[in-house]
């Protein structure tokens, strides 16, 4: 909406700094799709903000690498950060506002009051990162409150992530519809992530191994909750012994909403959803099915 008509060339998108900015801009927005990303674009954000582009008059991308949803020992010191690889691959893709705070602006005093994800940040990503979720909900509860979108759009890659928006959105009655985007493949199968950069050639090869136990899964979904996850498990189960290996957190086929263990009769939508680590690196991946 802030940009010209179709006949004209698309305007380079606005930075926004501080919620004042954003405050001042948001009444020439329109009906907002909000992305939200710590950066590192990829494609699977290109996805997403041409989704946004397709419902809302206007596209929000934020980029903001959130310290409160780092552990201590994690990568929140070496995250990809490049400012202007990221506002070029906005401008390509037709994104209006740019909302990129500091640490100082997002967080001006100590954050005494977080947002639970109750039991549902307890499991998989939760259990394996304590605090993970309600470093997530915060933020994306503080960047709801300052876009003002419409819609927010976020990646399958992070059901589980997905799933405890979806559930913060309906629970605390908040006036955003909730879109999930298709998970993006590389051609070789990996999924797309901001991660991915850490990985050496010998590792992501390695690392391959997630999406073809995922695939092994979805091909046995005729067999029930027991086949598939002990498809997938074969495929882990030798890429454990490869070099550099696949160390498994994580195999669970779960229920799309809870994300709880479905049960051995369990029939409906599910998720087979992996997490391991290959060399220094923690990947996720899943897989959307139906029994
Ligand atoms: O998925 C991400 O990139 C982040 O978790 C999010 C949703 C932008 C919150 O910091």
């Amino acid at each position: 909406m802030l940009t010209e008509s179709a006949a004209s060339p698309r305007t380079a998108p606005v930075v926004a700094r501080t919620p004042e900015e954003l405050a001042g801009l948001r009444p020439r927005l329109g009906h907002v799709a909000l992305v939200p990303t710590m950066g590192a674009l990829h494609i699977g954000h290109r996805s997403l903000i041409a989704t946004g582009r397709e419902h809302a008059d206007s596209v929000v991308a934020s980029i903001f690498v959130n310290p409160l949803q780092f552990g201590p020992n994690e990568d929140y010191g070496r995250y990809p950060r490049d400012f202007d690889a990221d506002f070029a691959v906005c401008a390509e893709e037709g994104v209006d506002v740019v909302y990129a705070p500091s640490v100082e602006v997002m967080y001006p005093g100590e954050q005494i009051v977080t947002v639970s994800p109750g039991r549902m940040g307890e499991v998989l990503e939760g259990a394996s990162r304590p605090g993970h979720f309600a470093g997530v909900l915060t933020v994306v509860n503080k960047l709801f409150n300052m876009v003002q979108p419409d819609i927010a759009l976020f990646g399958q890659k992070d059901a589980q992530q997905l799933a405890v928006i979806r559930r913060m959105v309906r629970d605390l009655s908040m006036p955003i519809t909730v879109m999930g985007g298709a998970t993006v493949r590389d051609a070789d199968g990996l999924a797309t992530s901001s991660r991915n950069v850490y990985l050496s050639p010998d590792e992501r090869e390695s690392a391959l191994a997630l999406s073809r136990a995922l695939l092994s899964g979805a091909d046995a979904s005729a067999r029930g909750p027991v086949g598939i996850v002990g498809a997938a498990r074969a495929v882990l189960d030798e890429a454990a012994r490869a070099t550099p290996p696949v160390e498994l957190d994580y195999l669970v086929l779960v229920d799309p909403q809870s994300f709880t263990e479905v049960a051995d009769d369990y029939r409906g939508d599910a998720v087979l959803a992996v997490a391991a680590r290959v060399g220094a690196t923690r990947l996720i991946d899943n897989v959307p099915l139906t029994l």
